[in-house]
């Protein structure tokens, strides 16, 4: 089973990346290895909407997406790890998330959507914010969702945190890093389908 995750925080041992890590954790301890992205740390540009991937499906930009649309084809499980900014996902997180425009012309102009493998496609969503309000996780759960079916995953699970803003803070969680690992469990258990 392939797997990959998106981390989409740029703050190093952030609330993001700590709720990850209970999740890879579980997938390795499942017997998986986890593909990582950190997309702070690529070279990757905003989408130009130049129109060039309409008839192919190919994106004419040469940059580290290149390597991210290789994974996300052959991804299982795919993974986005996104800190609440501005009611949504990061910057970071969303520029990968345009780019995907390309799998969305493959998809419904095309009519070629990514094919499944024999364990399916499945998401998980993980999301911190540092406020009380619920509608930041409301908006980035509708653009993650537009990324996760974009690229063929009919499902994708959430798990999402509110009022947690210090870096590190999500560890004094009561149930955070558990909900983290158990999700990580269920991403890799193989139900009958
Ligand atoms: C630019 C910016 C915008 C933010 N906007 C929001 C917001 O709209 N809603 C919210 O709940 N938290 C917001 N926050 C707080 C972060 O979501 C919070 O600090 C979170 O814990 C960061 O996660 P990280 O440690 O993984 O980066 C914002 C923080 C920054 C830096």
């Amino acid at each position: 089973m392939k797997i990959i995750a998106f981390l989409g925080s740029p703050r190093e041992k952030g609330n993001s990346e700590l709720l990850l890590n209970g999740v890879i954790k579980a997938v390795e301890d499942s017997g998986f290895a986890v593909q990582i992205f950190n997309l702070n740390k690529m070279n990757i540009s905003p989408c130009q909407n130049c129109g060039g991937c309409e008839d192919t499906g190919v994106c004419v930009f040469e940059d580290d997406m290149a390597q991210i649309f290789t994974a996300i084809r052959e991804a299982d499980r795919i993974i986005l790890a996104s800190p609440i900014y501005f009611f949504g996902v990061s910057a970071q997180a969303k520029v990968m998330i345009d780019r995907c425009q390309c799998f969305w012309c493959e998809k419904y102009l095309l009519k070629r959507p990514i094919p499944e493998g024999p364990y399916g496609r499945k998401g998980l969503l993980l999301l911190v914010g540092g406020q009380k309000k619920e509608i930041g996780i409301q908006c980035a759960d509708a653009t993650a969702k537009a990324f996760f079916r974009t690229v063929s995953v009919p499902e994708h699970e959430v798990l999402s945190y509110l009022s947690i803003d210090a870096k590190g803070a999500i560890i004094n969680h009561p149930t955070a890093l558990r909900d983290a690992y158990e999700a990580g469990k269920k991403l890799v258990t193989l139900t009958q389908r």
